[in-house]
C-alpha cells in the first residue's frame, strides 16, 4: 500500500486497463491529487476522509466471471462519489443490482452517443444536437439498469452508455473519457471531480514543492543524505529539491564514466556545484570504465560491467562521507504503481537497465524517494518551480550506460571521441531548427562498419554514423521523426565534412516495436 494519507484525493481503483495512468494524469492536470491502487490491494478499511471520490477503471476482465477478479464490495457503501469507466461501469452496475452480459455488437473506436436526460456529470459535454462522439472499447455491456439509476445517454448498441444514481452519487460511463479521442472527455472528468466530488485544487508544482520540502526535512532530520547525480531530469530534480530542503547535509556524487555526451561533465559541475551550490563530489572514472570495457562487444556484458562498476565507484566515494543515513533516489510514480505488470513495460526484460535510481540495496541506507508520487511531466514542472533551467528540465532521456550502447561492437577512445562530436552536431542542429522540444529523444550512434567514400580526389574508408530521432509518450512505443529532406541532408553534410572518421550517415526509420529506441 502506498496511499498518501495526508492529501485529499480522487482514488483510482485499477482493474488492469491500459488507460489507468491516463485517468490519474487527467485529474492531476485539473490540479487535484489522484492515486492509483490495484483492485487486488485495496480494502474497505483503507477508505478514509482524504478520499473524496473513487474511479473504477476499465479492464480486460468479465464482470460475470465473478471469480476472476477481486474487489472489496463494501467500498461502494462509503457514501463517496463513484465514477465507473467501462469495466468499472459494469462492476458498479452489477454490484448495484443491474445485469451485465456479452454485447451482440462489440464497440471499438469512435461511437456517437445521444443525450437522454440531464446530469451534472455531462454539463457542457454534449454538442448543440445533444450528441457526442466517444471512444469505446468493450465486448460486454450493462443489459439491465440497476434500481434507482437513470439513463443519461445511449449509443445505437449501448442503451446504458452513461447512467447515474444521483442520490448515491454513482455514475457509470461505458466509454473512455480519459482518452483524447473522446470529445470533451476532460469536461466530464472535471464535472465529476469538482461538481460531484467537490474537491478543491491541491496539486500545483508550488504545492508539491512546499509539501515535498517539508516531508524531506521531516524524514532526514539532521542526518546526511547522499544522492547519485547523473545530470538527467529526475536525479537533477531530486538533488535540487534536497538542496532546498537540507542544504549542506546533502552530498551528491557525480561519476564521469567517460561515456557521457560532449562536455556533459563540465556542464553538470558548472550547474550543480558552481551555480546551485550543491555539495558535489566529481569522480572522473573514465580510465577505469574503459579498462573494464576493453574488447567487450556483447551488449548485455557492456551493460552489466557499467552497472556494476558504477555501483562500486559510488560506494567507494559514499564511504568517504561519514555517517550517512539516507540515499535519495529519483523513483517515479509509474515505477511504483502496484498493478504495473498489467499495463507495464516489457522493456526491462529485454535489456538489463542501469540507471542511478537502482543503487545498491546492500549499502543499508534508508531510501528517500521524493518523486515517487509524480509522473515525468510533473517532475519537469516541479524542476522549473525549483529554479532548474529549462535546458536541464527538457533534456532528452539518456541511458545509464551512455554512449557504450550507442556504439555496437568494441569501445575505443577514438570511437567515443568521434561519436561525441557527431551527437553534438546533431543535437545542436535540432536546437537551431527548433526541433529539439518536438522530439522525445534523439542521438547519433556509431556503427561498427567502415564503408568506402570519396572526398576530394581521395578514397576514404571510415565509420558509418546512424542518426535516430523519435516521438513517443513514454518510451514504451515510438515512431521515427519525419524530418524535412533538407534538414537531414544538411546534418549529414555537416557530420561528414566536419568529423574525421565518418564518411556516411544513415537515418533510422524503424519504430518501436519492432526495434527499440537504443541500439543495444
Ligand atoms: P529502449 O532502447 O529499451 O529504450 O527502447 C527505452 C528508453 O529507455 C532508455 N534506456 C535506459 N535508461 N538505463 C536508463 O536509465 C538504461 O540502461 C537504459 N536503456 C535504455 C532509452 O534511452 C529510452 O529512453
Amino acid at each position: 500500500m502506498s496511499l498518501d494519507k495526508n492529501l485529499n484525493k480522487i482514488l483510482i481503483i485499477d482493474f488492469g486497463s491500459q488507460f489507468t495512468q491516463l485517468i490519474a494524469r487527467r485529474i492531476r492536470e485539473l490540479g487535484v491529487f489522484s492515486e492509483i491502487i490495484s483492485n487486488k490491494k485495496i480494502e474497505n478499511r483503507h477508505i478514509n476522509q482524504s478520499i473524496k471520490g473513487i474511479i473504477l477503471s476499465g479492464g480486460p476482465l468479465n464482470v460475470y466471471q465473478i471469480n476472476r477478479y477481486t474487489f472489496d464490495k463494501k467500498i461502494i457503501e462509503n457514501r463517496v462519489p463513484i465514477l465507473g469507466i467501462c469495466f468499472g461501469h459494469q462492476i458498479l452496475s452489477k454490484l448495484s443490482g443491474g445485469k451485465v452480459k456479452q454485447s451482440k455488437h462489440r464497440e471499438f473506436g469512435l461511437v456517437d452517443i445521444k443525450k437522454k436526460n440531464n446530469s451534472i456529470l455531462t454539463r457542457n459535454f454534449f454538442d448543440k444536437q445533444n450528441k457526442n462522439r466517444v471512444w469505446m472499447s468493450h465486448a460486454d455491456q450493462v443489459s439491465k439498469l440497476p434500481k434507482n439509476f437513470k439513463v443519461i445517454a445511449s449509443s445505437n448498441n449501448s442503451k446504458f452508455a452513461i447512467i447515474e444514481n444521483k442520490k448515491k452519487n454513482f455514475y457509470g460511463v461505458q466509454f473512455h473519457p480519459e482518452v483524447t479521442h473522446t470529445e470533451n472527455g476532460k469536461k466530464l472528468i472535471k464535472n465529476f471531480v469538482f461538481l460531484i466530488c467537490k474537491i478543491k485544487k491541491n496539486w500545483s508544482p508550488k504545492d508539491q514543492k512546499i509539501k515535498l520540502i517539508k516531508e524531506v526535512q521531516k524524514i532526514a532530520g539532521t542526518n546526511k543524505v547522499i544522492c547519485a547525480l547523473s545530470g538527467g531530469v529526475d536525479s537533477s530534480v531530486v538533488a535540487q529539491l534536497l538542496n532546498k530542503a537540507i542544504g549542506k547535509k546533502l552530498f551528491c556524487v557525480f561519476v564521469n564514466t567517460g561515456l557521457l555526451r560532449k562536455n556533459e561533465e563540465i556542464q553538470v559541475v558548472k550547474t550543480f556545484k558552481k551555480k546551485l551550490k550543491i555539495n558535489l563530489m566529481y569522480v572522473n572514472a573514465e580510465k577505469e570504465f574503459l579498462r573494464k570495457l576493453h574488447n567487450v562487444s556483447d551488449p548485455e556484458k557492456k551493460r552489466k560491467i557499467i552497472g556494476n562498476l558504477f555501483i562500486k565507484i559510488f560506494e567507494r566515494y559514499a564511504k568517504k562521507i561519514k555517517n550517512v543515513k539516507f540515499l535519495a533516489q529519483g523513483t517515479l510514480y509509474p515505477d511504483l504503481i502496484e498493478s504495473k505488470s498489467v499495463t507495464g513495460s516489457q522493456t526491462s526484460k529485454i535489456k538489463s537497465h542501469h540507471n542511478v535510481g537502482g543503487l545498491p540495496k546492500k549499502m543499508k541506507l534508508k531510501l528517500i524517494e521524493p518523486l515517487k508520487f509524480l509522473f515525468k511531466d510533473e517532475v519537469r514542472k516541479l524542476g522549473l518551480e525549483l529554479n532548474l533551467s529549462k535546458e536541464i528540465i527538457s533534456r532528452h532521456p539518456f541511458p545509464g550506460p551512455g554512449l557504450a550502447i550507442r556504439m555496437p561492437g568494441i569501445i575505443t577512445k577514438e570511437k567515443i571521441k568521434i561519436l561525441k562530436e557527431a551527437d553534438n552536431y546533431f543535437i545542436q542542429a535540432l536546437k537551431d531548427h527548433n526541433l529539439y522540444d518536438k522530439i522525445w529523444q534523439a542521438y547519433a550512434a556509431l556503427l561498427p562498419v567502415k564503408t568506402v567514400g570519396v572526398m576530394g580526389d581521395n578514397r576514404t574508408y571510415e565509420y558509418l554514423c546512424l542518426l535516430r530521432a523519435i516521438t513517443s509518450e513514454d518510451g514504451m512505443t515510438a515512431d521515427f521523426f519525419d524530418f524535412k529532406k533538407t534538414f537531414i541532408q544538411n546534418i549529414s553534410n555537416k557530420i561528414v565534412n566536419s568529423i574525421r572518421g565518418i564518411n556516411r550517415v544513415v537515418y533510422d526509420v524503424t519504430s518501436k516495436p519492432p526495434s527499440t529506441i537504443e541500439l543495444e
